[in-house]
C-alpha cells in the first residue's frame, strides 16, 4: 500500500553551509512512513525538529537533501497539498474577521462550490464547538477558541490527511478531550492524522504509532504498546528515557 506520507533521508538546515563550517541540522537523516487511516504521533522535546519537518511537508521550507512525498507527490509540487488540512503551531488570523468569514475565505481558496460553503462551515464549527461564536470577531476569542478556529480551518476542505502541529496546545481538559474525539472520528472516516504533541497521555490514547525525535534525529518508533513495553511503564517514562533524561 502506498504511504500517505513518506519521508526519506531528509536533512534540513536553516542556514546554508559555509566554507569549512559543517551545517547545523534541524532535522537529520529522517525516514518516516505514515499509512492510510493511521493516527500518527510525532513526538519530541522542544527543538526536536517537529515543526521544521512539518514546514517541509507544507512546502514552506525546502529540504536541504532527501525527499518527502504526500500521496506519492513530491512536496515541492504545490499539488501535493491538495488533500491536506494543516493546523500551524501558531495561528495568525485576521482578527477582525469572524470565524464564519474566515472559513468562507478558506472555502474560496479551496474552490469549494458556493452552494456547499455555508453547510460545510456550519459542520466544522459544530465539530469544534464554536457554532455559537461563529459570527463574533476572532479578536474576542479566548486562546482555546482561537486554536479551535484553526482546527476548523484545517478541516474545511475535508482533507484526507491532517497535519496538526500541537492541536491541543492551550486547550483546557474538555477542549483536549474534544480534539481527541475529533481525531478518533476522522480516523473512523478513514482519514490519516499526523500530529505533534507534548501531551503524552493523550497521544497514548489516540495514536496507532508514534515516533520520538530528539535534536533532529528519530530516536524511537513503534506502536505506543511497543514503546511502553520496551521502556517499562508508560509513554512518559519511555519518552524521558529515550531523550536521555530518564529518572
Ligand atoms: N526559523 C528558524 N531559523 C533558524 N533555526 C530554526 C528556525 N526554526 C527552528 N529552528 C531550529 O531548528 C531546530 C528544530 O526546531 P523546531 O521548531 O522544528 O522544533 P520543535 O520540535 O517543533 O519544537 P517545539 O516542541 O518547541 O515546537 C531547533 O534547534 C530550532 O532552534
Ligand atoms: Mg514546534
Amino acid at each position: 500500500m502506498q504511504a500517505v506520507l513518506e519521508v526519506s533521508d531528509l536533512y534540513i538546515s536553516y542556514r546554508g553551509s559555509k566554507m569549512g563550517v559543517p551545517p547545523e541540522w534541524a532535522v537529520k537523516d529522517l525516514n518516516l512512513k505514515v499509512r492510510e487511516g493511521e493516527a500518527f504521533g510525532f513526538l519530541g522535546p522542544n527543538g526536536a525538529g517537529k515543526t521544521t519537518t512539518m514546514n517541509v511537508l507544507l512546502g514552506f521550507l525546502p529540504p536541504t537533501s532527501g525527499t518527502a512525498y504526500l500521496f506519492g507527490v513530491d512536496v515541492r509540487r504545490p499539488i501535493a497539498r491538495q488533500r491536506i488540512g494543516y493546523l500551524p503551531e501558531q495561528t495568525y488570523y485576521y482578527r477582525f474577521l469572524s470565524a464564519v468569514e474566515l472559513l468562507r475565505f478558506y472555502a474560496g481558496i479551496f474552490r469549494i462550490p458556493r452552494g456547499e460553503t455555508e453547510a460545510r462551515i456550519a459542520r466544522v464549527l459544530r465539530l469544534v464547538d464554536l457554532e455559537d461564536a461563529g459570527d463574533r470577531a476572532i479578536r474576542t476569542y479566548s486562546k482555546g477558541m482561537q486554536q479551535r478556529v484553526g482546527l476548523a480551518q484545517a478541516l474545511i476542505n475535508e482533507p484526507d490527511l491532517l497535519i496538526l502541529d500541537e492541536p491541543t496546545s492551550g486547550l483546557d481538559p474538555l477542549g483536549r478531550m474534544k480534539v481527541r474525539e475529533i481525531i478518533r472520528r476522522l480516523k473512523e472516516e478513514g482519514k490519516t492524522v499526523f500530529f505533534s504533541s507534548h501531551e503524552l497521555g493523550e497521544v497514548e490514547t489516540v495514536c496507532d504509532r508514534v515516533v520520538i525525535m530528539h535534536r533532529g534525529e528519530l530516536k524511537a518508533e513503534g506502536t505506543v504498546q511497543e514503546l511502553v513495553s520496551a521502556y517499562a511503564g508508560n509513554l512518559e517514562k519511555a519518552f524521558l528515557e529515550i531523550i536521555g533524561s530518564g529518572v
